[in-house]
């Protein structure tokens, strides 16, 4: 199955996305730096001009196999008015990334990967803490995301930080491998009702 293919069946179920009622999503993002594990790391939205580091990151943290392509990074980075990808790098370096798109009601997280050499010092967490921070400054009711279901470390990540797994994606990815469907919920009310 073809990168497109992947990335439409990823979208498919979000296809609500473009209500009106979507107008007052706000994707703003203002750079900054942070000290994450000692490390000094500017934090900023991504743009064309990050693509090549975006695949280099890929490469080398999928070894080789590329869930998303060039093509793919570009699509979405044009979306500015509901997605936001976010860059982090040490210096000149890329070392992580994360993307998601902003619904009416529910924030998708699309991607999100850490450079090997960076990973296990809390910057995957910075990650989704602030795309966290980002859906409930947008109202938005939950966050949600799909892992593959043997990536144990990555579900571990997501249950620590509040995700729940919800249902399985059959075949999801491009070996046929299930995924698993995770959600945030956000709101107190929605807390509450489940409980
Ligand atoms: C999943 C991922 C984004 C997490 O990023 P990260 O920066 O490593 O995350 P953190 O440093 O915040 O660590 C989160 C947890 O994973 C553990 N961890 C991260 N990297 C680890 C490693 N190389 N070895 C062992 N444990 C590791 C940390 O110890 C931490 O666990 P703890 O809270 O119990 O201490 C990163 O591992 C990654 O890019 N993986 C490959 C791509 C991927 O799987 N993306 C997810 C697709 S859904």
């Amino acid at each position: 199955m073809g990168q497109i293919a992947i990335m439409l069946k990823k979208f498919k179920n979000i296809n609500h996305f473009f209500h009106p009622d979507n107008n007052h999503i706000s994707t703003d993002f203002s750079p900054f730096v942070t000290t994450i594990g000692g490390e000094r790391l500017q934090v900023m939205q991504a743009t064309d001009n990050n693509n090549s580091d975006l695949l280099d990151l890929e490469r080398e943290v999928y070894k080789g196999e590329m869930p998303w392509s060039s093509f793919s990074f570009k699509t979405e980075l044009q979306k500015t008015k509901n997605s936001l990808y976010v860059v982090v790098y040490q210096a000149s370096t890329l070392v992580g990334f994360i993307g998601a798109r902003f619904l009416t009601r529910e924030a998708h997280i699309t991607n999100i990967a850490v450079s090997p050499v960076f990973q296990g010092r809390g910057i995957g967490t910075f990650l989704l803490n602030l795309m966290i921070q980002k859906a409930r400054d947008n109202k938005c009711e939950c966050i949600s995301l799909e892992v593959r279901i043997d990536n144990d470390r990555a579900k571990k990540l997501y249950s620590d930080l509040g995700f729940e797994a919800t249902f399985i994606r059959k075949n999801y990815y491009q070996d046929d491998v299930d995924a698993v469907n995770m959600v945030c919920w956000l709101m107190p009310h929605k807390l509450k009702e489940r409980s």
